[in-house]
């Protein structure tokens, strides 16, 4: 047993479609999260930027005792998950990447979709994702240019403009299984979903609390506390954070932060 918090990071706000599933699932166990809202969005910097940007979260959440790092962010998942785990070995880490086995498993057509970031639509990882499991389908993948942004300081307007153009190309190809390759995308499912409505959405969260309870059970680190604390911490506006915290996880307390 141990009743220290899980830590989550994120770019900003959209880990909290994966802590809202968490809070859900394991209620026992407390988080602190990390929002860097001021030097997001992360999809379009250099691998190097995202782990330098990525460490100064971590170390952060070190100093808040944390017993294992949730990396609620496909794009800090793809680019720095290895380096991490190397440079913090007695750490726990699990990442998120998007779902391409399950959305393979639900597609009737054998034509899926992976909507993320520029970066992990790049990415090796996102590649040998689908070498391993999509082979033999047909996947389109796309890196949206500047959703997150739209979704992180929310400007509706632009959003609908975004999907309109960005989702076309699910649209022509007919693909039924959509995969969520960026964890502020659930925040917006609703509007997604209006533009893609025969097409099965799915993104990460689920699969990814799982694997947290598996390492918690394999390390014998879950919590058996009834009084779970949540803490969550921005480099950014509060407002943004402020709404999704009330409406992701009812409750929690909120503080900005600067990390030099
Ligand atoms: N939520 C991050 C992800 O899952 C967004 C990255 C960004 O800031 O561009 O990829």
């Amino acid at each position: 047993m141990n009743n220290k918090p899980i830590g989550i990071i994120d770019s900003g706000i959209g880990g909290l479609s994966i802590a809202s599933v968490l809070i859900k699932k394991l209620p026992k166990e407390s988080i602190v999260y990390i929002a860097d809202s001021k030097n997001c969005p992360y999809g379009q910097k250099s691998a190097e930027e995202i782990y330098k940007l990525t460490k100064k979260m971590v170390d952060y959440l070190l100093s808040k005792n944390i017993k294992l790092l949730l990396i609620a962010c496909n794009t800090i998942t793809v680019t720095s998950i290895e380096k991490l785990r190397k440079y913090y070995p007695n750490l726990p880490v699990v990442g998120i990447v998007p779902v391409v086995k399950t959305a393979i498993n639900n597609s009737k057509s054998g034509k899926i979709g992976i909507f993320s970031t520029k970066v992990t639509a790049k990415s090796k990882y996102q590649k040998k994702l689908i070498n391993e499991f999509a082979k033999e389908n047909t996947v389109i993948s796309i890196g949206s240019d500047n959703l997150v942004e739209k979704i992180e300081n929310p400007d509706f307007v632009s959003i609908d403009k975004i999907l309109e153009k960005e989702l076309k190309p699910f649209i022509e190809k007919k693909v039924d299984v959509l995969a969520l390759g960026c964890s502020h995308f659930p925040l917006i499912y609703s509007k997604i979903k209006k533009k893609l409505p025969n097409v099965l959405i799915l993104d990460s969260a689920g699969a990814v609390v799982r694997q947290v309870e598996r390492i918690l059970n394999n390390n014998k680190i879950l919590s058996n506390s009834n009084k779970a604390r949540y803490n969550f911490y921005t480099t950014g506006g509060l407002n943004a954070i402020g709404f999704h915290v009330d409406k992701l996880t009812k409750s929690g307390k909120i503080e900005k932060i600067s990390l030099l």
